[in-house]
């Protein structure tokens, strides 16, 4: 069991307040156990997510040395997020052999997608290919940029033995992996995929690298079971609640996530499209902002102190990082001599707080003990329970997207003529 802590002590709303939003809170959780809405919890108890992911890891061919996952936004930011924070800090740089090194283009610029085909081989890649609808655009001009490229090297692509695909029940991927007879991995019919972290999409690149992929699972179930406990469906509830009446009730409608740990900041890119793209609709919604600390109290902290009072705080910490870098006994100033960095890292982010809370500005606290898979699976299931709870408190759907299935039909027309 690995506890995560959330402090609302200086979150500035009254527990009393929360409070009365506990009747709410329940029945959102009871519409998602009795609507399809609720798979997104009901996957982390599926054994079969498991086995299938761990059957395909061991299929992978002789001789790989990289794996590329293809998809973008919910399809890619889960599983980037993941190995970011669970393998050691520049993985791809000191992986040796059998290890794999990940890739995530998660865009279409023509130059940082050559360059990744510069430094990959065919023969000796896999491509995993990540599509809920499978008929993103972007992910379809990745995918059929890769074939091309393998075309033009003058191989026949192995495309069953390399190419693994993970879509929803239809659409033109599933056709294309069918007809060629790829291996499929199956999403889940009512899942968006920012919710699918914890499916193959979020999964099967970790698994691969070498992530112990049940683990995470583990500590999403007992962040779950956490959040079942109490009236306010625990840390995920206060969150929701929290958030929402800081943005309705006091105008604190920016919500800044400032990240203590570089292993977490694409977490916070998770969190912060989860967040966005779940809640902004019919005009509400909160705007997620994501800071890394403490790079960026030399860019957006001045703001945060003394610009508008718009914005609520959290700060995503670590008790315990993986190692330790020892400054010189004869450092100056003294109170640096024989430090480790991680103290002056922990003494940074609690000289923030207490600057912010001197301006009166409301922060919340989450602490992880340490970056383990069992806190960071616990972490992404709190934030996705959080997100579909405070949709019902913000009367918005959270697991439609029509603002991002617009953009892709106009992009679609335009290149259409
Ligand atoms: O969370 C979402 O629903 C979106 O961000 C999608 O993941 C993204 O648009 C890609 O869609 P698809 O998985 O259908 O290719």
């Amino acid at each position: 069991m690995s506890e995560l802590q959330v402090d609302l002590t200086h979150a500035g709303v009254p527990s009393a307040e929360l409070q009365s939003h506990a009747a709410s809170l329940g029945k959102a959780l009871a519409a998602l156990d009795e609507t399809p809405a609720g798979d997104f919890l009901r996957i982390v108890h599926s054994p079969a997510v498991l086995r299938e992911i761990r059957a395909c890891a061991k299929r992978r061919p002789p001789g790989v040395t990289d794996v590329v996952q293809l998809g973008i936004g919910g399809s890619s930011l889960g599983a980037q997020a993941l190995c970011t924070a669970l393998l050691p800090s520049r993985h791809n740089q000191f992986v040796r052999r059998p290890g794999l090194r990940f890739h995530f283009p998660d865009n279409i610029d023509p130059d940082s997608f050559a360059a990744l085909l510069r430094g990959l081989h065919p023969k000796r890649t896999l491509v995993h290919v990540v599509s809920k609808s499978g008929g993103t655009l972007e992910t379809q001009a990745q995918l059929h940029a890769l074939l091309e490229w393998f075309t033009h090297e003058g191989r026949r692509f192995p495309l069953r033995q390399n190419l693994v695909v993970t879509t929803g029940p239809d659409g033109s991927l599933r056709e294309f992996a069918e007809r060629e007879g790829l291996s499929i991995l199956h999403l889940p019919e009512h899942v968006p995929g920012r919710y699918s972290v914890f499916t193959a999409s979020g999964l099967l690149v970790p698994a691969l690298c070498g992530v112990p992929v049940g683990r995470i699972l583990k500590g999403a179930r007992e962040m779950e079971a956490r959040c079942r406990q109490d009236s306010m469906l625990g840390p995920a509830g206060q969150l929701a609640a929290l958030h929402f009446l800081q943005d309705r009730e006091q105008g604190r409608s920016i919500h800044v996530e400032l990240i203590y740990a570089d292993a977490l900041l694409l977490l916070g890119a998770w969190f912060r499209q989860l967040w966005a793209e779940s809640l902004g609709k019919k005009k509400r919604g909160p705007t997620p902002v994501v800071a890394r600390g403490t790079t960026d109290q030399h860019s957006q902290l001045q703001l945060y102190m003394e610009g508008p009072d718009d914005k609520l705080y959290t700060f995503l910490c670590v008790d315990r990082f993986r190692s330790r870098v020892r400054i010189s006994k004869r450092a100056t100033p003294a109170s640096l001599a024989g430090r480790d960095l991680g103290d002056i890292f922990a003494a940074e982010a609690r000289g923030t707080q207490q600057a912010l809370l001197e301006r009166g500005r409301p922060l919340i606290e989450i602490r992880l003990p340490r970056v383990s898979p069992e806190a960071v699976g616990g972490l992404l299931l709190l934030q996705q329970l959080q997100t579909a709870l405070a949709g019902a408190l913000y009367g918005v759907d959270p697991f439609t997207q029509p603002g991002v299935e617009a953009g892709k039909r106009a992009a679609l027309d335009i290149l259409a003529g």
